[in-house]
């Protein structure tokens, strides 16, 4: 028995929807490095850390689905056609996604699609970033005497009211934001406006595990104008609540980057 015969097979004409972790290639599963040593076609997301690329077979097509250059990006329908195109002409088909492909991934979109043409894929998981980069620093997601729910939310939308902010507030859980850089001064707002301190502690951590990663911590009102004076960029996670401070207790016996101390 060999390693490799506890993973599936890549079936030419069908899809895996694969999460790439957060950049790290040692936080790849080994169905993904499994899936990349057999796919025929790679389109991966913009956000893909290239030493992941590295895995790839070296005659495999690789196609960037996310921006490139300065053309836009092309629409989800249009990924999703181009799978459907490349399975239909019995390819291999890996569809490559940061973190998880179901976590604000647009993973299951995809899936639907796949599903309305009649072609089989498969959806390997992979670290979602949101719990990669607090367990990286030191902050437990949950922890017996800090919470026992953890809510992960996207700051995507955060100007069209689509999330009740005050309502996650008033839970009382630690928050836990993706994609919430260009929206934080309206988020905080909201978060306190339904309870939260404004010296509520967060940790903000851009480009976890890649050569360019940065770690703040920080209050809940410090959070926008952290990003104001860039020292919080996209990408970034951020968790705000009691589990933000609880690193302190580890960080010393921790092999990663000291944070910056806002003040
Ligand atoms: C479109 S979402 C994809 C999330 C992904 N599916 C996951 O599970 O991590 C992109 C957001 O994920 C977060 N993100 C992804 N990779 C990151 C990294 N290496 N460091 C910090 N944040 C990251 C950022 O909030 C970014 O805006």
């Amino acid at each position: 028995m060999t390693p490799s015969s506890f993973l599936p097979e890549f079936e030419p004409g069908t899809v895996w929807l694969v999460g790439a972790g957060p950049g790290d290639p040692g936080l790849l599963t080994l169905t993904a490095v499994h899936a990349l040593g057999w796919a025929d076609v790679i389109l991966h997301d913009a956000l893909i850390d290239p030493r992941i690329l590295t895995y790839a077979r070296p005659d495999a097509i690789l196609e960037n689905a996310g921006k490139r250059g300065h053309r836009p990006s092309p629409k989800q329908s249009e990924i999703s056609d181009l799978l459907v195109a490349h399975a239909q002409a019995g390819r291999r088909v890996l569809r490559l996604k940061g973190g998880d492909p179901f976590v604000f991934g647009r993973g299951y979109e995809e899936g639907l699609a796949l599903a309305a043409a009649g072609i089989r894929f498969r959806v390997v998981p992979g670290v979602s970033s949101g719990l990669a980069t607090l367990a990286l620093h030191g902050v437990p997601a949950t922890s017996r005497d800090s919470n026992h729910a953890v809510i992960l939310a996207t700051g995507h939308l955060a100007e069209d009211k689509s999330l009740d902010w005050a309502a996650l507030a008033k839970t009382g859980q630690p928050i836990v934001l993706y994609m919430a850089v260009a929206n934080l001064a309206p988020i905080t707002a909201a978060l306190q406006a339904g309870g939260l301190a404004a010296e509520t502690p967060v940790i903000a951590v851009h480009a976890a595990t890649t050569g360019a990663e940065q770690a703040v911590a920080a209050t809940l009102a410090e959070l926008p104008h952290l990003a104001a004076a860039g020292r919080i960029r996209s990408p970034a996670v951020i968790a705000i609540g009691a589990i933000a401070p609880l690193r302190a207790a580890i960080a010393p016996h921790l092999a990663e980057p000291i944070l910056d101390v806002a003040s």
